[in-house]
Order: C-alpha cells, then structure tokens, then sequence
C-alpha cells in the first residue's frame, strides 16, 4: 500500500510535474542526501520547504558545515558560487542560472582589475554580492551583517578599496570613521525605495518604526530607526517593543517577519514608480518551486568554474569567516 506522499508524488499536474511539488521534492532531498539553502528573499514556498534560511553570512557558514552531497541553492549565482567555492567536490545547484544580481554585474572584471592597479597599496574588501572573478582579486569578503566588524579588524593606516557597492561602503564609512575608496556599483532594488513615500508612510503611520538594508541610500537610510542585514532586520523587528514596521528592503523577508512575529504588522517601503514591483528583485524571483524541482530532479543547472579562481576566491572567503566569528 502507498504512503498519502508517495501516491501524491505519483500524481502529476498538466506538463508532467508531480501534484505534490513538496513532497516529491523532500523524496528527492533524500534520495541525493540534499540539502536545500534559501536566502530571505526567495518566495515563500521556497522558503518553507527549505531546509535553512538565512542572510548571506548565515547561507555561507551553512554551506562551509553541510555534510550533504548536493547543496541546492535558492538564491542568486553569488550566493551558489560562494558555497562552490567553499565546496569544490559537491554538486551546487541553482535552479535557475539567470538568477544573476545587478550589484554583481556593475563590477565587472576587467575594469575593476583596472581600478585595483590604480591603487595599489589598497587592500581589496569586497561584498559578497560579486563574482568569484572579483573575489579572487580581493583580500578580505564581507557581508551587510560584518563589513562593519571587517573594516575596524584592518589597521587604520591601512588604505582600502570597498567593492561594489556604493551605499554599503558608504554607510561603512559612517560607522567606521574611516575613508574608503568606493567602486561605484548598487543594487537596483535597494535603490527603488522612495524617500518621499516612507515619510508619507511615516506620518500615516505614527507608531511605524523604518528599518532598512545598508544597501539603501542615505536618504531612505536616514528615516530608519535601525538598519541591518537581512538576519538582522528579522531578529530586530522581533525584539523591538513596536508593533508596525516600514521595511526597507525586498520584501520576501516579511514572510518570516510574519511567521516569528505574527502579531505585528508589516509594511513592505514602496517603490518610486507606482504600480511596479519594483521592490521585489527580479533575479531572486526567477527560482520557482517548479525550477527548483526540476534542478533536483534532472541534477542541472550546476554551478561551475575554473580551478584557479575558486582557489584565489576560497583565500578571502576564509578570511572573512576566521573575522566574523
Ligand atoms: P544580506 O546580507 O542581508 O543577505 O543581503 C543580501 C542581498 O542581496 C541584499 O540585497
Ligand atoms: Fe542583488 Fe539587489 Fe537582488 Fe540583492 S536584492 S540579489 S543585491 S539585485
């Protein structure tokens, strides 16, 4: 006799896909002993079914521990990229490969070798959010969770070049004291926030506190009573005595806002533009349940790169983690 999951995975919808996407996925999560990692911004199914969510520092200490043999990635190519550069002999899938991030793509390669030959007596910190190709020319990586603790580790007669993004390097600069050299690269979501919106907001919404990503730009930055990574967006809204919250950032983090504190309200920050989404990002957005079904099943899209450049990138990688513990 069948199991209720097993005869639901036996049954497929129109196009050949199991009814029960959930349960075969967990079937397939055992028959590849996979492991399933979800950043906050993913959709909520994905999130659900995901065997750890996280900010990008939590994602990575999560791939540098896993013990499973494939690691799906529900997240963008930085973020698979980043535990195959950790996992060389591990199959690292991304269920889309044009989940790509628009921080990533303004520093490309060529120009940023460039840009580091032009100063070179600065070390090289750069954000997680950037190619294995831009990691293995920088010297130290941080996240929006530890830049800070980074930069204030590095002696300060030390000159540094911050990369890729503008907004974060620049509220770096702020906390830290210290003078940084910004690549001029930023996210295209975090710069859709509406300064003019989240004041209406605000006064609309009196008890509301703003929190925001650092990725936003100091004009939206400067409304927010506390600004974070997204791990730290989530732990603060559950430890803050207010009951409404005007959040700066994707906004696929409110669902586990919602679950952890379910009493409390939410209020995803609007977008310049009206009626877009733009606030949502458009590459995290790409994965599906569908697409992440189907990289398990069919064990593609996998995540590759040369040799060379994982080594040159793992170095940074490690320094990162040995300075944020
Ligand atoms: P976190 O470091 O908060 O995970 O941010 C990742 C990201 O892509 C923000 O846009
Ligand atoms: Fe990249 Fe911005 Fe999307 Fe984050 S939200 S993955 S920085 S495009």
């Amino acid at each position: 006799m069948f199991t209720t999951a097993f005869a639901k995975t036996n049954q497929t919808q129109p196009g050949g896909l199991p009814l029960d996407l959930f349960a075969a996925i967990e079937n397939l999560k055992k028959e590849l002993n996979a492991v399933i990692l979800a950043h906050y911004y993913q959709e909520p199914d994905i999130q659900d079914i995901a065997d750890f969510i996280g900010d990008s520092l939590q994602l990575a200490r999560a791939a540098a521990q896993t013990n499973a043999d494939v690691i799906v990635f529900a997240g963008v190519h930085f973020m698979a990229e980043t535990a195959k550069i950790l996992n060389p002999d591990k199959l690292v899938l991304l269920p889309d490969l044009n989940a790509g991030c628009s921080l990533a793509d303004s520093c490309p390669p060529k120009e940023f070798a460039a840009f580091k030959a032009a100063h070179p007596d600065h070390l090289v910190v750069s954000y997680i959010n950037c190619s294995a190709e831009i990691k293995a020319m920088s010297d130290i990586i941080c996240t929006s969770s530890n830049a800070v603790k980074i930069v204030q580790q590095i002696p300060k007669d030390q000159p540094i070049i911050f990369a890729p993004d503008r907004n974060l390097g620049r509220y770096v600069m702020e906390q830290t004291g210290r003078d940084l050299v910004l690549w001029q690269g930023s996210c295209v979501v975090h710069e859709t926030f509406s300064e003019k919106k989240i004041v209406q907001l605000k006064i609309a919404h009196p008890e509301a506190e703003a929190i925001a990503h650092p990725e936003c730009e100091s004009s939206v930055l400067r409304h927010a009573s506390y600004i974070g990574s997204t791990a730290a967006l989530l732990k603060y809204c559950q430890t803050s005595p207010s009951q409404e919250f005007i959040v700066a950032t994707e906004p696929g983090i409110i669902h586990q806002m919602q679950k952890l504190a379910p009493a409390k309200h939410f209020i995803p920050a609007p977008p310049t533009t009206n009626n877009c989404n733009c606030n949502e990002c458009p590459f995290m957005r790409l994965n599906t349940l569908e697409k992440l079904y189907l990289a398990m099943k069919n064990r593609t899209p996998e995540i590759t790169m040369s040799e060379d450049i994982r080594v040159a990138a793992l170095r940074p990688m490690q320094r990162m983690l040995e300075m944020s513990l």
